[in-house]
């Protein structure tokens, strides 16, 4: 069994992950319009299977996704081929925190959890730093992370369970106040007989006053916190913090 790879969701994560993509990737088009009119180049850090990526290619801008899991750029790459001009977003198989780039980028984004599977704080801090090492001078970061409130109210003694034509997938979850375990298991349809693919995932929950030290650690300016990627100021049932930053001048 594999440990946060995502070798055995790769293939139906699209299907069953519910997310409103077109609110984020317009949220974050709307943020660097406002915050850095002249962005171009961005990057997707933990870009899965590129539905963000493609999407803020599509807006106009310049792409670079990276991700750990091969299954999950392979969807994304396979996505690309799909799209008009999809060749030009580059997609890089990494590991974080310590990824590398090129070189500079107007905007980093870290969608969908990414940043809790960074279960070691020091491997969390160790990613603040590489923002800001690769964002150029007034850069955008854009991330979210999972609430307390999620973690405690939903994915305490999570069940669940997606079933389509070709894939049955079951998940559960437990929290134990600072680690959420999942365990997924995902059937594929293969002629007559379903093939099982087991994976368990772990994540940690990050306080919102941890994000905005690293934040200060690392010079970057509070543009906002809002709930999951709307202009909303959190409330108590907010399950996903959005936070907007920019990397502050001080070289
Ligand atoms: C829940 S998915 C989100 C994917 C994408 N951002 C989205 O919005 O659909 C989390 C992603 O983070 C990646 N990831 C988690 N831990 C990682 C690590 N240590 N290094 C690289 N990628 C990682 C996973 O491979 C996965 O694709």
């Amino acid at each position: 069994m594999s440990m946060n790879d995502f070798a055995a969701i790769a293939r139906c994560y699209d299907r069953f992950v519910g997310a409103d993509y077109e609110k984020i990737i317009a949220f974050i088009d709307h943020a660097l319009k406002k915050h850095f009119p002249d962005a171009s180049l961005l990057c997707d850090v933990g870009c899965g299977s590129g539905t963000v990526t493609l999407g803020l290619l599509k807006k106009g801008y310049d792409v670079i996704g990276i991700d750990g899991s091969i299954d999950m750029l392979a969807e994304a790459q396979n996505k690309k081929s799909g799209i008009p001009g999809g060749e030009k977003a580059l997609f890089l198989c990494q590991q974080l925190p310590d990824f590398e780039l090129y070189g500079t980028v107007d905007a980093m984004v870290s969608t969908l959890d990414t940043l809790n599977y960074l279960t070691d704080p020091s491997d969390l801090d160790r990613l603040f730093y590489w923002f800001r090492n690769y964002l150029n001078p007034g850069g955008i970061l854009i991330f979210d992370v999972n609430t307390l409130y999620k973690y405690q109210t939903l994915l305490q003694h999570y069940c669940a369970s997606y079933d389509d034509e070709d894939v049955f997938l079951s998940w559960s979850s437990q929290f134990d106040g600072q680690l959420c375990c999942h365990q997924l298991t995902a059937f594929y349809k293969t002629g007559a007989l379903y093939r099982r693919c087991d994976e368990e995932q772990l994540q940690r929950y990050y306080p919102l006053e941890k994000i905005v030290a690293l934040l200060k650690k690392y010079d970057f300016e509070l543009l906002g916190i809002g709930d999951d990627y709307s202009e909303d100021a959190p409330c108590a049932e907010t399950q996903r913090l959005t936070f907007t930053a920019r990397k502050k001048d001080v070289e």
